[in-house]
């Protein structure tokens, strides 16, 4: 498998920390120092399905494809206002294809989740060419009278096209049952026969837990990768990691021992996107000329779950 095509679509608004800090207790100093980010952008007068549509048609148009061309559509989302229909019936329409396809809820690891399904289904013979579309919009879950997720959390969408290829090499998947670490309900409809009531409850984050384990394990799942390809980490060329604070990609920088030019990010200017931080990242550094062929490139992601997951290219 291989990306001949990528597209990605942020909302208009963008939010700086010191407007955050016209109604709620921090500081652009505090939300710089501890996260690296700048701002966000939230969505305000478009929906998440308009940026999705965006992104979307971007990535075809980059594919050279035409719509019918596409095969299956891979959406990742955790949340948006639809629990159903899924989000990929949704925006079949909406991007004008007719493919079937299906929804996935891998939380911010969705992208490389989805990397992982679209390679088993070129290799099966099920699909010539899928689109991965990841759309997200977690300033949505959050709780804006408080500080301390709606800080990070951010909107935006980023799309691929893969088809046959060598390009997609290896993939590592990790879940750890951690319910606690990071969660987001939302209360279902009341009926007769329960004794008690549901209660939703916004994105609720243990922050230096998750932290911790977005360190150790994404490193797990990038060096166990390494050792099978037989890779040590200078031989990466880039490494995308999941744009949740960058202080994060320092960690693991720091672990791997490799110099910050392999570790690109974004998260300065957009917040935490959830699974759409690495198509948008991608997206990015493919339209400022960063890629090459032959790049050896590691996509490496984690959140609620807890899951973390990280694929190597060769581009
Ligand atoms: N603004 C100002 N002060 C804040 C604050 C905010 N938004 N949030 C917390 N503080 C204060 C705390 O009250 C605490 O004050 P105290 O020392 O007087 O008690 C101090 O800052 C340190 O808080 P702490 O929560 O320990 O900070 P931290 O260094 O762990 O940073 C996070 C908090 C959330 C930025 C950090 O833990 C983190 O990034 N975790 C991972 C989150 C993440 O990536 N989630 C998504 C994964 S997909």
């Amino acid at each position: 498998m291989k990306i001949i095509g990528t597209g990605s679509a942020l909302p208009t608004l963008s939010v700086t920390n010191n407007q955050l800090a016209t109604f709620l207790d921090t500081s652009d100093e505090w939300i710089t120092e501890r996260t690296g980010i700048k701002a966000r952008r939230l969505l305000s007068t478009e929906s998440l399905y308009d940026i999705a549509e965006t992104a979307a048609k971007k990535a075809i148009e980059a594919s050279g494809l035409s719509p019918e061309q596409i095969d299956f559509l891979i959406c990742s989302n955790v949340a948006n206002r639809h629990v159903t229909p899924g989000i990929s019936c949704i925006m079949q329409n909406r991007i004008g294809i007719k493919c079937a396809g299906l929804d996935i809820n891998v939380a911010c690891a969705g992208f490389v989740n989805a990397m992982m399904l679209a390679d088993s289904m070129i290799k099966a013979g099920n699909a010539r060419y899928i689109m991965i579309l990841c759309a997200e919009e977690p300033s949505k879950y959050c709780n804006w009278h408080e500080r301390d997720c709606s800080i990070l959390f951010a909107d935006g969408a980023g799309a691929v096209i893969v088809g046959p290829g060598d390009s997609f090499k290896d993939v590592q998947l990790t879940m750890i049952s951690n319910r606690d670490v990071l969660y987001y309900e939302r209360p279902l409809e009341s009926t007769p026969f329960e004794k008690e009531h549901e209660h939703g409850q916004p994105l609720v984050m243990k922050g230096r837990e998750l932290f911790r384990q977005a360190v150790s394990e994404s490193s797990k799942d990038i060096m166990k990768l390494l050792s099978r390809q037989g890779l040590t980490p200078s031989d990466i060329d880039y490494y995308l990691i999941h744009q949740a604070n960058k202080r994060i990609v320092d960690g693991i920088r720091s672990l791997l021992k490799e110099p910050e030019e392999k570790f690109p990010t974004n998260i300065e200017y957009y917040g935490n996107t959830s699974s759409a931080s690495i198509p948008i990242l991608l997206d990015e550094m493919l339209a400022q000329g960063r890629i090459h062929d032959g790049d050896k490139i590691v996509m490496s992601a984690f959140g609620a779950g807890f899951v973390s997951a990280a694929c190597l290219l060769e581009w």
